[in-house]
C-alpha cells in the first residue's frame, strides 16, 4: 500500500495556483511547516486548559460520532487523561482571538469559503477550526461534506492516516444505512460487513497511507475517504478550502451528496453564481472567449455546466426532487 506523499515546505513557496497544480490531485504532507509558523511555539496543553476555561467547546463522540458541546476545561482535562470519548475535530475558530493567532499557510489562502457573501456567512466557519484527540482516539472512515479540500497542521502529536480515493466510495459506502466502511468496525463484524458491503475487499487495499507530527500539514482533496488513528495525544488545527483547483472536484462530490442522499444545507450552485458575479461581474454563462479570461472564471463555468447536466436529467438540485415526480 503505497504511502502518502511527503514533501518539504521549502520545496512548496507561497503560491496556491502553484500547489493545488502540483499537489491538489491526492494527498500531500508538508514537513517542516512549523518553521514557517513559529508563533505557535506558546501553545501547550496546560495552555490550553487555561485558555478555554468558562469557553464551550464542540467536540464528536466517539461510539455515536454526534457532535456534542462541552465545557471547555472540563474536554482538554480529559485528553490530558487520555479520554478517548470526546474528539474535537472542527471546533470553528473563526474570528476568535485564538483563531487570529493561528496562521493559514500562504498556499492554502486563496480560499472562497473564507469571503463569502451574507448568505453564506455559516460557510466562514469552515476556513479554521481546532483540532484535539486523546491518544488512542479514532475516527472511523468517513468523508467530509461538499467536497471542499482539507488540510490539518499539528501543533504536537502523532496522527495516522488512511485514505481511499473517491473513485472507490462505491464499494466502500452503503448507500442503505449511510455509512462508510471502516476496517475496524470490519474485522469486529466481518459477516455484517460482508453483506453490506460486497465488493470492499476489492478495493480496500487500494489505500494510501501516513501519519504527521509536530510541524507538519497534511492537505488532502475533497471526496477521498479517510479513517485517522491518534497515536499521541494531539492539537492542532485545519479547515476546508474551496477555490479554483477543487471547485469542479466539489461541484461532483456535492451532486453526488444529493444523488445519494447525503445532501446537506449548501446550495453550491447558487453560492458559485454569487461567487461569480461578485468576482468577474458575470451574471450569465458566456463564451469563453478572451485569452485575458480568468482561469477560475472557467472552472466555475465548468462545474455549473456540470450541475445543469445533472440538473436537466435528474429535475433540480434540491435532495427529493426527481425527473418522474
Ligand atoms: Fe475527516
Amino acid at each position: 500500500m503505497p504511502d502518502i506523499r511527503v514533501i518539504a515546505a521549502e520545496d512548496v513557496g507561497e503560491d496556491a495556483e502553484a500547489f493545488f497544480s502540483e499537489f491538489g490531485g491526492e494527498p500531500v504532507i508538508v514537513t517542516g511547516v512549523r518553521d514557517h509558523l513559529a508563533g505557535l511555539s506558546w501553545i501547550s496543553p496546560e495552555e490550553l486548559e487555561e485558555w478555554f476555561e468558562g469557553e464551550t467547546v464542540t467536540a464528536v463522540e466517539a461510539e455515536s460520532q454526534e457532535r456534542v458541546e462541552l465545557a471547555g476545561e472540563e474536554f482538554f482535562a480529559g485528553i490530558k487523561r487520555g479520554e478517548t470519548r470526546y474528539n474535537m475535530v472542527d471546533h470553528t475558530v473563526v474570528d476568535t482571538t485564538l483563531g487570529h493567532s493561528l496562521e493559514v499557510p500562504s498556499f492554502l489562502s486563496q480560499n472562497w469559503l473564507a469571503d463569502p457573501d451574507e448568505e453564506e456567512q455559516e460557510l466562514r466557519n469552515y476556513e479554521k477550526s481546532l483540532v484535539a484527540t486523546a491518544a488512542r482516539g479514532y475516527t472511523p472512515a468517513h468523508r467530509h461534506e461538499y467536497g471542499f479540500s482539507g488540510w490539518m497542521y499539528l501543533i504536537y502529536g502523532l496522527k495516522e492516516w488512511v485514505f481511499h480515493h473517491p473513485r472507490y466510495s462505491q464499494a466502500l459506502y452503503d448507500p442503505m444505512f449511510r455509512e462508510f466502511y471502516d476496517e475496524r468496525a470490519a474485522a469486529a463484524r466481518p459477516e455484517e460487513y460482508l453483506r453490506r458491503f460486497p465488493l470492499a475487499e476489492l478495493v480496500a487495499s487500494y489505500r494510501v497511507e501516513g501519519s504527521i507530527g509536530a510541524g507538519d500539514l497534511l492537505v488532502y482533496p475533497g471526496g477521498w475517504i479517510h479513517s485517522v488513528h491518534t497515536l499521541e495525544e494531539s492539537f492542532g488545527y485545519g479547515g476546508a478550502v474551496l477555490n479554483g483547483h477543487s471547485v469542479e472536484n466539489a461541484m461532483r462530490c456535492w451532486l453526488l451528496e444529493r444523488s445519494l442522499g447525503m445532501a446537506g444545507s449548501l446550495d453550491l450552485k447558487a453560492f458559485l453564481k454569487r461567487k461569480r458575479e461578485r468576482l468577474w461581474g458575470v451574471k450569465a454563462p458566456e463564451e469563453p472567449a478572451a485569452a485575458c479570461r480568468d482561469r477560475d472564471l472557467d472552472r466555475v463555468e465548468e462545474a455549473l455546466a456540470l450541475c445543469e447536466e445533472w440538473e436537466a436529467r435528474f429535475g433540480g438540485t434540491s435532495p427529493h426532487s426527481s425527473s418522474h415526480d
